[in-house]
This record gives structure tokens, sequence and C-alpha cells, in this order.
């Protein structure tokens, strides 16, 4: 066995017109992912919130924030990075681009910093709104 690591393959998403604009779409299950065409570029990032996975394409997206369905926890989309009011880890996202008006991805994600390798809060943990 070679002592050296294979790179994988880019990944095909399909056409560019499947994906419509500023609504995030969910695609696979390993990893769930979310694609998000916002202006001309396109965003593409791990569907589950690493609070506790809830489905982010179900969030409310504001401008290029992604607020968490559950428990409001907001992203912004183009980083990952979490932007409160809960304290997460960053979003996996991927560098995606076009080829041929082919979406594709990069086969593992962007590396996060490591300053925003946060655990999240838990449940009790979570400011109370009111
Ligand atoms: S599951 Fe997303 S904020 Fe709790």
């Amino acid at each position: 066995m070679s002592p050296f690591r294979r790179e994988r393959p880019p990944v095909c998403l399909g056409p560019l017109t499947s994906f419509p604009e500023d609504v995030p779409k969910r695609i696979g299950n390993s990893p769930p992912l979310a694609i998000l065409r916002h202006g001309d570029t396109v965003h593409v990032f791990e569907d589950r919130c690493p609070h506790a996975g809830a489905i982010l394409s179900r969030g409310t997206l504001t401008g290029e924030h992604l607020t968490c369905p559950a428990h409001a926890a907001t992203f912004e989309i183009a980083t990952g990075r979490s932007l409160g009011p809960l304290d997460c880890r960053p979003l996996r996202t991927y560098t995606a681009w076009l080829e041929d008006g082919l979406l594709y991805r990069s086969p593992t994600p962007r590396p996060a910093r490591k300053a925003h390798r946060t655990p999240c809060p838990t449940p009790q943990q979570i400011p109370d709104p009111g």
C-alpha cells in the first residue's frame, strides 16, 4: 500500500440552475450539505447545526447570515463562523466552483480556524431570550 494518501476527486453537485437563488437547498446524507446561491456566489456548508443537529437549511436567511430554526444560533455562511447568541464551533464549509454550467465542491471541508473551535454550550447554558 502506498504511504501517500490519494487525493479525492471533486464532487459534482449538478447544474447550477437546479439551485434557486437565496434559498438553501439540502443535498445528500453523508454528510448532509446545504447549497446556497447568493448573488454571484455559491456557498456549500454542512446542513446540521453544530449545537444540537437541527437542519440549518430550514432556518432563516438574512443576507449572508443563517439562523438555526431550533435555538437561533446564527452563522455567517461564507465562512461558517458562529455569530451568536450561542458560542458554537464554525460550520464546515466547502470550496465551490462552476465548470461548464455544473457546480462542483471540494471533497473535504475547508480547514476551520483553531480559535473558532470552541464547543457549543449545553442546552442548560443557552441564554434565556426573555
Ligand atoms: S440546534 Fe441549532 S441552535 Fe440549537
